[in-house]
């Protein structure tokens, strides 16, 4: 399949601005955990689509802030989700009941402790999302530990794949909306945890998800969850866009919520850490290269049709980039 993505989307201001009119000033994104402001009068400051957001916890119920100018927000299990469009989407417009349901069921097992580190990364932001969605790009990437760890073969989508390279008919905003919500997924993938390294203190937690599986979600536009230790621990990634070429790379590190006291908890999600910093510092080397040597007249890339997803994504982009179609 041919890609949609033309090099200025990933090179030009003008196109930077357009998407965060567009995507992140319409969508809801992701703005922080509730354990991050545990108690009344706790508040912390978001960057969300260029804006400082203040998030705050007034007695148990969050509140969202650019200047004083109230925004929208909603808690979905530990997830605070804040949309900054002056009439928002209901929330079920971009995440699906199931999906919604998912995030709320694996957020809720969620303990308290939460470790978080942020990454100036050097690419676009949409590099990111589709590298993860190219699952491929794990046995090639990752060869030295991570791909053996799983056991998976990669599923071709065959019938969304013609779809996909079909021209979205409908552009109007319920349909674009209808396109959002496919977007959004998570919860069991195929790929199987055959040996799983079992420390002590994943029989001191209550793992969710209850297989040894890999558990992913992604939450267009900015939040990409996992647990690659079949749901003793949760990693979230949240992407914001910074620059054509910058995109802050945070990464948040949680523990399943203990079924015994222990005080090491910190020590494990810092080992969890160290094992991102070598895995996420793999895909980001490698996602700064591809920024650097992008260029105006690249060739426009070529996708496999296991890909499907990030074609879904580039027909919807692209109508929102190249027309005056909303969500
Ligand atoms: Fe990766």
């Amino acid at each position: 399949m041919q890609s949609r993505m033309r090099p200025e989307y990933y090179l030009s201001q003008e196109i930077f601005e357009r998407e965060q009119a567009k995507i992140f000033r319409k969508t809801w994104l992701f703005a922080g955990l509730k354990t991050l402001i545990p108690d009344h009068g706790n508040t912390m400051v978001r960057m969300l689509a260029g804006f400082p957001v203040t998030i705050s916890n007034h007695h148990g119920e969050f509140q969202a802030h650019h200047g004083k100018t109230p925004q929208a927000i909603q808690a979905v299990g530990q997830l605070l989700f804040v949309n900054l469009a002056p009439d928002p989407m209901p929330i079920h417009d971009q995440f699906s009941p199931s999906f919604f349901s998912s995030l709320e069921s694996c957020s809720t097992a969620w303990g308290p402790e939460v470790l978080h580190t942020v990454w100036h990364a050097k690419f676009n932001w949409k590099l990111i999302f589709e590298n993860l969605r190219d699952m491929n790009h794990v046995r090639f990437l990752h060869g030295g530990h991570f791909a053996n760890y799983l056991e998976m073969t990669i599923p071709v989508p065959e019938k969304l794949a013609e779809e996909a390279t079909q021209p979205l008919a409908d552009t109007s905003a319920p349909s674009l909306r209808a396109e959002l919500r496919r977007f959004n997924w998570g919860g069991a993938t195929p790929a199987l945890i055959p040996h799983r390294r079992k420390v002590p203190w994943h029989a001191m937690v209550q793992p969710w998800g209850g297989e040894d599986r890999y558990y992913d979600w992604q939450a267009y536009p900015n939040l990409h969850i996992a647990s690659g230790n079949a749901g003793h621990s949760f990693t979230l990634e949240c992407y914001t866009p910074v620059a054509p070429g910058r995109t802050d790379v945070e990464l948040f590190w949680i523990m399943a919520r203990k079924s015994q006291d222990f005080d090491f908890s910190a020590q494990a999600l810092l080992a969890n850490m160290h094992g991102s910093k070598k895995i996420v510092g793999e895909d980001i080397a490698m996602l700064e290269a591809i920024q650097h040597v992008l260029h105006r007249q690249a060739p426009m890339p070529h996708q496999g049709a296991y890909e499907a997803q990030n074609s879904l994504i580039e027909r919807c982009y692209s109508a929102l980039m190249e027309t005056e179609s909303e969500f």
